[in-house]
This record gives C-alpha cells, sequence and structure tokens, in this order.
C-alpha cells in the first residue's frame, strides 16, 4: 500500500461546502503531516518577471546567482564586459586594471551584449563582488543602460571578508527611480538554505508564470509545478471531473491532457475513477508527468480507509495515487 500512494493526507474543511484546504504528508517520506506550501505560494511575482542579473569574474558571485534563480525560477543573466578580466586584471592593490577602475569615478567598463525585454521585469537582484569596499564600476554602466523606474532592485554582493558596506546604497543614486532592496552580502560557499530564508525575508513570493503559459505546447512539455512541503511537485494545471461519466468524462480527461493539463482531480463520489483511469491510460502521456487526485469520505470510507484506498487504486488502475484528500466537516459555531 505504502509503494502505491505517493502522497496521503490533506484535509478540507467544510463549512456550507469546501472552503479551505490545510496539511498533508508523504508516506514514502515519512512527513510530518505539515504541509501547505503548495497553497501558500501565491502567483504574487511571477517567475518570469523575476531577472537576476550578476557580474562575477571567479565564479563566486555567479554561484548565489544561481542559488537565486533556483528559488525563484528567475532568468540569469551575467554581465560580460566587452573586454574580459585578465587574473593579472584582477590582482588587487597592485595598480592593476580593477585597482584603477575602482579609483576613476567616471570609469565606466563596456559590457558585451544586453539583456532582451528589460521591461518584462519587476524584480531584479543584482549581484557583484566588492572590490576595495564599492561595487565594481561595470555595475554604474548596467544601471546607467536601462530604465529601472517602478523595478524592485535587490542587492546582493560576495567578498573575501567585507560587509556590502555603502556598496549597495551608492548604487540608487544610478538608478534612482528604481525600488531599492537593502543588499546583503554573502561568503562563498553559502548554502541554499540561507540564501532561501533571506529570499523569504524579502517578503516577495515568486510563482512559475502562469499567466503566459503555452497550454497548446506546454513550457518544455511540462505544465507549471509548485512544490509541496512534502518534495512533490504537483502541477497547477488541472481538471476537476465532479458531474463527469461514461464517455464524456473519458474525452474530457484526454483532451486536458492532450493539451497540457497535468493534473486530474476525482473523488470516490464522482463515481468516474474507471473512466479517468482508462483515459490516463490511453493518453499516452508518462504516467509519472500525471498528478491524480482522490478522495474518500466519513462513513464507511473512514471506518476502513485501507480498503476504501485500495478501492479507488483498483478502480483508477494507474499504479498510484499521487493525492489522496480525507474530506472531513468542520464544526459551525
Ligand atoms: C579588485 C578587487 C578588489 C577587491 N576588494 C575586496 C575588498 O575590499 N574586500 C573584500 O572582502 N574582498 C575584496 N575582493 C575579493 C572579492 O570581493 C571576492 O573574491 C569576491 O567573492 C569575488 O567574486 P567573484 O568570484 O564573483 O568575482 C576584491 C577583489 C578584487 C578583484
Amino acid at each position: 500500500m505504502k509503494k502505491l500512494l505517493r502522497v496521503i493526507s490533506v484535509i478540507f474543511m467544510t463549512l456550507f461546502g469546501l472552503t479551505a484546504c490545510n496539511a498533508g504528508s508523504s508516506v514514502e517520506n515519512g512527513g510530518d503531516g505539515n504541509m501547505g506550501g503548495g497553497t501558500n505560494r501565491l502567483p504574487v511575482t511571477s517567475a518570469s518577471n523575476t531577472l537576476i542579473a550578476y557580474f562575477s569574474c571567479t565564479n563566486t558571485t555567479e554561484s548565489i546567482a544561481m542559488h537565486i534563480a533556483a528559488q525563484t525560477d528567475g532568468t540569469l543573466y551575467e554581465i560580460v564586459p566587452e573586454v574580459p578580466y585578465t587574473a593579472e586584471d584582477l590582482r588587487y592593490y597592485t595598480g592593476g586594471r580593477a585597482d584603477r577602475e575602482q579609483a576613476d569615478a567616471t570609469a565606466r567598463p563596456a559590457i558585451s551584449g544586453s539583456v532582451e525585454s528589460i521591461e518584462k521585469y519587476d524584480v531584479i537582484f543584482l549581484g557583484y563582488p566588492i572590490w576595495h569596499g564599492q561595487a565594481p564600476k561595470i555595475l554604474c554602466t548596467f544601471l546607467e543602460s536601462y530604465d529601472f523606474s517602478g523595478k524592485k532592485i535587490i542587492p546582493f554582493c560576495t567578498s573575501h571578508s567585507s560587509g556590502i558596506g555603502s556598496s549597495d546604497t551608492n548604487l540608487h543614486a544610478l538608478a534612482p527611480t528604481a525600488s531599492w532592496f537593502s543588499g546583503r552580502r554573502f561568503a562563498a560557499g553559502t548554502a541554499q538554505s540561507a540564501i532561501a530564508d533571506w529570499i523569504e525575508s524579502l517578503g516577495i513570493k515568486f510563482a512559475p508564470d502562469v499567466a503566459n503559459f503555452d497550454l497548446a505546447s506546454g513550457e518544455n512539455g511540462y505544465a507549471p509545478t509548485v512544490m509541496l512541503n512534502s518534495g512533490y511537485e504537483m502541477p497547477i494545471l488541472g481538471l476537476g471531473t465532479y458531474s463527469l461519466t461514461g464517455d464524456v468524462c473519458k474525452s474530457s480527461v484526454l483532451s486536458a491532457l492532450s493539451q497540457g493539463y497535468r493534473l486530474i482531480d476525482t473523488a470516490h463520489m464522482y463515481g468516474n475513477e474507471r473512466e479517468i483511469g482508462e483515459a490516463i491510460r490511453q493518453s499516452g502521456v508518462p504516467r509519472e508527468e500525471i498528478f491524480v487526485i482522490t478522495k474518500i469520505y466519513p462513513g464507511t470510507q473512514f471506518a476502513n480507509p485501507e480498503q476504501a484506498i485500495q478501492e479507488s487504486l483498483d478502480k483508477l488502475n494507474v499504479g498510484y495515487i499521487d493525492m489522496m484528500l480525507c474530506i472531513i466537516r468542520a464544526q459551525t459555531t
């Protein structure tokens, strides 16, 4: 039974109908019943509106930028100098190129290439190494190259040992119409979890770009997903099948799957688990791409949940159920 149930539980509170869901756990992961991640991740900021622009000569800042991109699903953009910095250029306190640029208020090293369609980004993480207590001058070139009006800019930096100091606030004057967040310095090799905590503290929630999702072609063939606290990904484009039965149910599921839907929601009570299973098997979509939810109810099903779940497994006949919801009725006062 455990192998067949990838995710089990979630409580539906019923107040004259279903109004909220809460709590869940992964049987295979031995989860602790504390879910809620899926419903909390509201698409306040779409991932496609988030840019992570960074300058990095020896990859320290780049690795932080990559963690941020992984966390936010944002787009990475490397600020590449037209004339690359050699190891010699970077040897500081030698009077080399980097030293000279930092000492010259007018230095604006040229950038190779540009951000495509900067207007579509609302949130910009801006990364750089500390050079003599400040951002490298190529950050000035970058900030002077675009209109950042109304955009949120979140600076981050890496350094050998210095703090961020005034390096972030000194950049404000170069894009005064942007909305600047306090910057943050990271040490080399900072763990993903620390970066995740920092992003969380910014109060900006990131979500896949649902509005622009192309249902017909999918994004790399997949519907957008949210990561549940159980560690499983749940597609957010789903078909609810209440009131669908027989051939209409089968053709609806087949049609939805062919167009990129990857979550199918059913219930014992809907009386259509068999048709849904048939449609999933016929669809040609790999089973692991489809997230199947079904539900059990108070009464005889709650009295013997193992048997109830087994019944749903048998009717669906799709190998496993991704999420099992338990319907309960909340007391009203
Ligand atoms: C010209 C130059 C000046 C630097 N100045 C400082 C500094 O003032 N304080 C500090 O802690 N590190 C300083 N560093 C070290 C870098 O900030 C550090 O190695 C950074 O993480 C490199 O990032 P990157 O690998 O992304 O280029 C300096 C490095 C260079 C090349």
